[in-house]
């Protein structure tokens, strides 16, 4: 039978989802594809982008998230929580009330962004992101104290929540972190998932969850090729939703 304890969990992290995500309200989509309504699916599948709700990745990769974390907290893989690129947090809260969910009084929450939107594209340095428009969106660019106030409405913002603020190139080769266990990566572009993987990869504990939130667009999907490639990584990369998908580190560290 399960314990209390654990349904209980369960249904605060169900709530969490669906708050995040805007489906619990039916939260309407703001961007200019989908138009200004709630599409069940579109939200499952993490393809719209919400009007007032936390997080765009839509409920499947919450799940995955979900998993990951639940995974590495009971398995006991050592290391911190980060994600790089938060938008308005809504990820990086989840993962935090997963952490707390569990009793979990150790592991670190890390949030990285510019919190100004997308760096337009650098083609010189990285041809794979000629033409990129992300940078262009203003709905992209959250303030980071709107964030921190998101993780407060949730009473989710304590000291183990730690903001690097800046471009990715300057912030996360110095970040304070030593070990990780779970690595989502959500920058869009080839230089924003380069940058991550590059400063971050070595850091992730034997057992540790690599999530690729744009592993679909092309230039996102040939900056994990050229890194595995590299570093002759051949872990099996596992979809989540025809765009994001995930890998468990299994190989002895790179590097
Ligand atoms: C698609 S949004 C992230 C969505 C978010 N994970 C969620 O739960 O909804 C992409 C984010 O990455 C950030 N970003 C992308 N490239 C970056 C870079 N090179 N340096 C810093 N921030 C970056 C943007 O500011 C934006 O907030």
């Amino acid at each position: 039978m399960i314990s209390t304890e654990l349904r209980l969990i369960n249904r605060y992290l169900t709530l969490l989802e669906k708050s995040l995500t805007g489906s619990l309200v039916g939260d309407a989509a703001m961007d200019q594809w989908t138009g200004p309504r709630f599409e069940p699916k579109a939200r499952q599948l993490g393809r719209d982008w919400p009007s007032l709700a936390q997080t765009m990745i839509g409920e499947a990769r919450m799940k995955n998230l979900r998993q990951c974390c639940e995974s590495v907290i009971l398995d006991e893989v050592p290391g911190d929580f980060i994600e790089t690129g938060v938008w308005r947090g809504g990820a990086s809260i989840f993962m935090k009330g997963i952490t707390e969910a569990y009793g979990d009084r150790t592991r670190r929450q890390f949030v990285a962004d510019s919190f100004q939107g997308l760096p337009p594209p650098n083609p010189g340095e990285f041809p794979a992101d000629a033409g990129d428009v992300h940078h262009t969106y203003p709905q992209l660019a959250i303030p980071k104290a709107e964030v921190e106030n998101n993780f407060r409405k949730y009473g989710l913002l304590d000291e183990r929540v730690i903001f690097l603020e800046g471009w990715f190139k300057d912030t996360l080769p110095t970040a304070p972190i030593e070990r990780i266990a779970i690595l989502r990566l959500d920058g869009d572009m080839y230089e924003s998932t380069i940058q991550a993987l590059e400063a971050l990869y070595a850091k992730v504990s034997f057992g540790g969850y690599v999530i690729v939130d744009d592993f679909g667009l092309p230039g996102c999907n040939k900056a994990v090729g050229d890194f595995r490639t590299k570093h002759g990584i051949d872990s099996i990369i596992f979809p989540i939703d025809g765009m994001a998908a995930w890998w468990r580190v299994d190989h002895a560290p790179i590097g």
